[in-house]
């Protein structure tokens, strides 16, 4: 059943600003869905700073947030996956953001699901994951979903239809724990570009501990099924690509925090919580492990560490 309350009412008891940023954030991430069919095909000329293709779709979306995100006045600094470099809004202005403007691009021509990542923070970098001050991601499935969380309890919205016409985010989920039977869990990349190790301890999910995998591609999408049902997602470290492939300041901080609020854990495959990580270099790249705790540190102890 869908509880009465609106995201707006809900964000009542924030700051004023950070209410109204996270507010803009959910309106322009619902605008924003009617003209994705629009965009469906097509890449842009320059690939991005990883070196990878810009599907129209990724551009467009990151040209729409940046603009509106910016024309609250609320916005100091962007830095983006889409960016080469941050964009700069009032120099007076409380927040820095982080941004994913459209995660799982390989899923728009198969229409399988995709989303959006924000990071909000009240100083620039170098600063860690744990300094967000809230994070968000949107999740454009069969229905559309927002959760965010400033610390205090994640909590997940639908976007719903009022019979006049309105749309609205309705609270679907308050204050979510991971349940704490792990029962999915999705890895990235390629099985045999895997350490032995790692090859051994997915193997042993679904082996001994009876778990199913479950990989969309998405990250959002395939961190969304762990935050419900409980269980591991990992975009390690690999024979190619030491770093992983999914980046620590857009993408892993932010779900990584919104994990730990709702009683998970994340690991950088080194040292501890993707959240304690140092963010020199905001474009920068990390091993990803996150899910149950339990999850969590079994793979701490059987890669060594
Ligand atoms: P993005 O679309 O922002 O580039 O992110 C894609 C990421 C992430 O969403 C997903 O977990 C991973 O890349 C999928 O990679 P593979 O296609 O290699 O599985
Ligand atoms: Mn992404
Ligand atoms: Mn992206």
């Amino acid at each position: 059943m869908l509880g009465i309350k609106t995201l707006k009412e809900h964000l009542a008891i924030l700051p004023d600003d950070l209410a109204t940023l996270i507010e803009t954030f959910a309106q322009i991430s619902m605008d924003m869905q009617t003209n994705f069919p629009k965009y469906l095909s097509g890449v842009e000329n320059e690939p991005n700073k990883y070196g990878e293709a810009v599907a129209k779709l990724d551009a467009w979306a990151n040209k729409t947030l940046c603009d509106n995100l910016l024309q609250t006045g609320l916005v100091r600094k962007i830095y983006s996956e889409e960016l080469q470099t941050p964009v700069e809004g009032r120099e007076d202005a409380p927040f820095v953001i982080t941004l994913d403007p459209l995660d799982g691009s390989s899923n728009i021509t198969t229409n399988n699901a995709f989303g959006i990542i924000l990071g909000i923070y009240r100083s620039d970098f170098p600063q860690k994951g744990r300094d967000l001050v809230a994070a968000a991601y949107k999740l454009y499935g069969p229905v559309n979903t927002l959760v965010y969380t400033t610390g205090k309890g994640v909590h997940e919205f639908v976007k719903h239809y009022y019979e006049d016409g309105a749309v609205r985010f309705l609270l679907l989920h308050e204050n979510m724990k991971l349940p704490i039977k792990p029962e999915v869990f999705g890895v990235g990349g390629k099985p045999m570009q895997w350490s032995g190790n790692f090859r051994e301890f997915a193997k042993n999910l679904f082996k001994e501990k009876k778990m199913r995998p479950r990989y969309c591609g998405t990250f959002v999408a395939d961190f969304s099924q762990v935050l419900h049902r409980g269980g591991f997602f990992s975009y390690p470290s690999t024979e190619g690509a030491p770093d992983g492939k999914l980046r620590l300041a857009y993408e892993c901080a932010p779900l990584s925090f919104i994990c730990e609020n709702a009683g998970g854990a994340s690991w950088d495959g080194r040292s501890g919580s993707i959240l304690d990580v140092q963010i020199e270099d905001a474009d920068a790249r990390i091993p990803l492990y996150l899910g149950n705790k339990e999850v969590i540190e079994e793979l701490k102890k059987t890669q060594g560490n």
